[in-house]
């Protein structure tokens, strides 16, 4: 092989290796959940710059590869075009690999032990509670428990207040609907919250939901090892129902929107609305919200209320058969009723408060912002009690959805 050819094999290497790299990366990005959402949610440009610098340098290459071929004698002009091309393409390939090595090192690492989990029980089996007493559960979301600026205290009164009652025969289980923790592909977030749950909420059973937060770049997998449901296989990990006599949870797997929802779980959402009476209670759940007040985001310039891809998507099927949607993933709590279903949001396990809403969901009965604290869901008689109640127990709202 001459010189020149050598250089040709060198300069083509150099523009597809970095392109390979690239377009690895990104499909596995793309194959795991929540990078659809964090992409139409206003991060795209990150994905942007690198399937950009993927195409380029395999085309520069090309390009010079074939210019050379078409005018052998070569001068100075050309070897300052390859040294560019081939320093696009080091560029492109340090990037790629850097980035490839620093996301993949952290999901990837070692994943905290079974024997750590908190208790999490198999949703395929029914919700039972004491002889003597109706259904009492508190769900809750968004912690974000390993950013600085979330409300520590605020969560621990939570959950401690949660394990009492549980202690006591008052309450049945606690739901946490997403953002358990702010990245999801560092093992931190999960040592604290793994941790923290052991020391206040040693034996009460838990029912979780992936959030985007917790899904961030490969976070599902950290995810499944430390929250996910015991039997999870025998359904979706992130779409389960929960039986407990009348009432019925579907939790929904939503994490930004319904990016991520294949067809299989849309067809097991159908399926298992149409099989549930229509006189008992159904209460679906979602990080994502659906009805909400919000904001518009300052540095993504998206619209953070009212959520048009859930309402378009996913809320037709769940007209007039779910009684209640609850979510997280705005800060907030509010009580919405629109269409005959209510729609609650209780982001506020201390994940720092959303901005002053500058939109009022049109159904909003209630709304609260910068409080801490759950909702409690307590089975009567005549239907089921709704009610906000702060970190402190101090009740705020609430309404009864009667039996149909
Ligand atoms: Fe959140
Ligand atoms: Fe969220």
């Amino acid at each position: 092989m001459g010189i020149k050819q050598k250089g040709r094999t060198l300069t083509l290497a150099l523009g597809i290796g970095a392109a390979a790299v690239i377009a690895a990366l990104l499909i596995w990005l793309f194959s795991v959940p929540g990078t659809r959402g964090l992409y139409r949610w206003g991060y795209a440009a990150p994905f942007l710059a690198f399937i950009g610098l993927g195409l380029f340098a395999p085309a520069l290459a090309l390009g010079l590869v074939a210019l050379q071929r078409s005018r052998p004698a070569s001068g100075g002009a050309f070897k300052r075009l390859r040294l560019f091309s081939r320093s696009v393409s080091i560029v492109a390939l340090l990037a790629g690999l850097g980035a490839g090595a620093f996301i993949l090192s952290n999901a990837y690492g070692p994943r905290a032990p079974a024997e750590l989990r908190p208790t999490l029980p198999d949703p395929g089996k029914d919700l039972t509670h004491p002889a003597g007493r109706l259904l009492r559960v508190a769900l809750s979301s968004d912690p974000h428990v390993d950013r600085d600026i979330s409300n520590h205290a605020a969560r621990a009164a939570i959950l401690s207040r949660a394990q009492a009652e549980y202690e006591g025969g008052e309450l049945d289980a606690f739901f946490i609907l997403g953002d358990f923790v702010e990245q999801g592909f560092l093992a931190s977030g999960w040592e604290r919250a793994l941790g923290e749950l052991r020391e206040l909420a040693p034996s009460l059973p838990f029912y979780m939901l992936l959030g985007n937060h917790d899904a961030m770049l490969g976070g599902s997998r950290r995810w499944l090892a430390a929250m996910a449901p015991t039997n999870y296989a025998r359904h979706s990990p992130y779409m389960w129902r929960l039986d407990a006599g009348r009432i019925h949870f579907l939790a929904l797997d939503l994490p930004w929107g319904p990016e991520d929802l294949s067809h299989r779980e849309k067809a097991w959402l159908e399926t298992q609305l149409s099989g549930i009476a229509a006189e008992d209670i159904t209460i679906v759940l979602s990080h994502a919200f659906f009805y909400s007040s919000g904001y518009v985001d300052e540095g993504t310039g998206k619209a953070w209320y009212d959520h048009e891809d859930n309402l378009r998507l996913i809320a037709p099927l769940l007209a007039g058969r779910a009684d209640i949607v609850i979510s997280g993933h705005n800060h907030y709590m509010e009580w919405i009723e629109s269409g005959g279903t209510a729609w609650a949001v209780i982001g506020a396990m201390g994940g720092k408060p959303d901005p002053e809403p500058s939109y009022r969901s049109p159904g909003s009965q209630w709304f609260a912002r910068e409080r801490y604290g759950r909702l409690v869901l307590e089975e009567l008689p005549e239907g089921l009690r709704c009610a906000f109640e702060s970190h402190e127990g101090e009740r705020l709202f609430e309404r009864v959805i009667a039996y149909r």
